[in-house]
């Protein structure tokens, strides 16, 4: 159970700045990953909170008719990375929120949630400052939109006033029009590890390629809030694209960064690797600019109206999953609207129960359903223990809350058998290349498998890996678990 106070569940945008003005202590929520480790650490106890996980309206990617790229503050980051409108025009975006944890945790994280908690280190932070994208906040006073530069306020704070909540982030057309970029995220750990240092660079290059037309070098964790080195970027424009110049501007970085120490790394080992993750980011992204201007199809020059669009798109409701109306719930635990009837398809079966507004899916599938293959490990979203599917995509649910599986489609590792008690390819895969030890690790493992095996896709072993990053194995048994996924991939593709 997490300890919260009340939680208001926010039917549409209105409704959320009118709950946010009625409960004015009350901390907004969307995808929860920061507020529910925040509140299981205790740093968010006892605290009201306003969801606005439910507002399928503020999801998707849209081109607006000046060819604006409308990010809905919702958005996961899964989502963004396969968004045709991401990958044609501002592609970096989609490779750097790519890097954020886990698979699930990018599937429940949201570039809302990445930009309001004004934390450095935020991977989509320093490419949206690279991209000079705009944020939209929506109030009691209306719509405004500020420049992200301004939306940071200091570490921890962003530009919110009482009663707002962030709408979208826009990239304008003139942002990303001719540019190309690159990002760069150092860590210790290649998934679950946020960056040490984070460089994210857009170039625009003359029109005969030889020369930076303009530079945005933008970083994160080499300050206390995201931040472009507009020094450098001076140094840069009109110089011609050489190793010398490239260079040059590299070491002009140090100018402007201002990196501390930390436990993850020290002051001048941040300075250090500005400059080399700056030279790398700079290389790459000259070299994608030149290759862009070569293939015209790619230069951010097609119309809006010749995309394809994306399956959903913000302000369009994708149809509510078993069609149930959602209610706005006013849960004050010990106040008397504690509970709320959730009806959801768990393994194939419709199901219905009261649960505790406090409760987490884990929660939920182990106490009311006895499913108890949803293990509870660190409850944190960090071992993936926990892990179910939720409408085809893998979420650990001891981060999500109980009340949001309403009208959704959950499956658990027990809905893999057959009706005859029988297992399941997969699960008799693990069993054949002895990918299971003390086995705690392996349900949710299985779960992932299983949502990469529906995809249908054929995987290389490194992407295996990386779909697979968002589990850890106390009993290290990795190398087995990928024979596993990769012998029933090949299997089932006929391979
Ligand atoms: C295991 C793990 C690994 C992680 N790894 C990374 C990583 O590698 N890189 C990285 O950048 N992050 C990482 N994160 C952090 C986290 O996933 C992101 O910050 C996420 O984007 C937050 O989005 P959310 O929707 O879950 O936000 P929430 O937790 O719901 O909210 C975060 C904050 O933003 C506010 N907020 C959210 N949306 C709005 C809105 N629309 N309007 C106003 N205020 C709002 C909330 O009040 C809260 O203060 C990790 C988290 C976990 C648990
Ligand atoms: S991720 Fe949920 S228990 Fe560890
Ligand atoms: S098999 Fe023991 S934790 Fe993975």
């Amino acid at each position: 159970m997490y300890d919260m106070k009340a939680l208001y569940e926010a039917e549409s945008i209105a409704d959320a700045v009118r709950l946010l003005q009625e409960h004015p202590q009350a901390q907004v929520i969307a995808g929860g990953s920061d507020v529910l480790v925040q509140m299981r650490e205790g740093k968010r106890a006892g605290a009201e909170l306003v969801s606005i996980y439910g507002l399928d309206e503020l999801r998707g990617v849209t081109m607006e008719e000046d060819g604006t790229i409308r990010i809905g503050s919702l958005t996961s980051f899964s989502h963004i990375t396969k968004n045709p409108f991401i990958q044609k025009y501002i592609g970096v975006l989609g490779e750097a929120v790519d890097l954020v944890g886990g698979p699930q945790i990018r599937n429940i994280g949201t570039i809302g949630g990445n930009t309001c908690n004004g934390v450095t280190s935020a991977d989509s932070a320093s490419t949206l400052f690279a991209w000079d994208a705009l944020v939209e906040l929506t109030g009691p006073g209306g719509v405004r939109e500020i420049p992200i530069r301004d939306f940071y306020i200091k570490a921890g704070k962003v530009d919110i006033r009482p009663g707002e909540i962030q709408t979208a982030i826009l990239i304008p057309k003139e942002s990303y029009e001719g540019y190309a970029g690159y990002y760069i995220k150092y860590a210790m750990r290649n998934a679950m590890d946020i960056a040490t240092l984070g460089c994210s660079i857009n170039v625009k290059l003359s029109e005969d390629r030889k020369r930076f037309t303009d530079l945005r070098i933008a970083y994160g964790v080499a300050g206390p809030v995201p931040m472009r080195a507009v020094r450098a970027e001076a140094e840069g424009r009109g110089l011609e694209v050489t190793e010398e110049n490239i260079e040059k501007i590299s070491d002009t970085v140090l100018e402007d960064v201002n990196p501390r120490d930390s436990w993850r790394a020290s002051k001048a080992f941040r300075e250090h690797i500005s400059k080399v993750l700056c030279r790398r980011a700079l290389k790459e992204a000259a070299r994608r600019a030149d290759s862009m201007m070569q293939a015209p199809d790619n230069s951010g020059e097609t119309s809006a109206e010749t995309m394809e669009m994306p399956e959903r798109t913000a302000n369009e409701k994708p149809e509510a999953v078993s069609g149930q109306k959602k209610h706005v719930i006013m849960a004050e635990p010990g106040g008397g609207k504690q509970y709320k009837l959730v009806r959801c398809r768990i393994n194939g079966v419709e199901r219905e129960t009261m649960v505790d507004v406090r409760a987490s899916l884990t929660d939920m599938l182990r106490n009311d359903y006895s499913l108890t293959s949803v293990k509870k490990g660190c409850e944190v979203g960090e071992c993936g223990a926990c892990n179910v599917i939720i409408d085809g995509e893998c979420f650990n649910s001891c981060i999500y809350l109980a009340v949001w599986a309403d009208g959704k489609e959950i499956r658990t590792l027990e809905g893999l058998m057959g009706p005859d008690g029988g297992l399941s390819d997969i699960q008799q895969a693990f069993i054949d290349e002895a990918a299971v030890q003390c086995g705690f690790c392996t349900p949710g493992v299985i779960m992932s498998a299983v949502e990469i095996l529906e995809s249908g896709k054929e995987y290389t072993r490194d992407e295996l890996r990386k779909l697979l990053s968002g589990h850890l194995c106390r009993c290290t048994g990795y190398e087995n678990i990928l024979n596993a996924v990769e012998k029933t991939m090949k299997k089932r593709l006929g391979n």
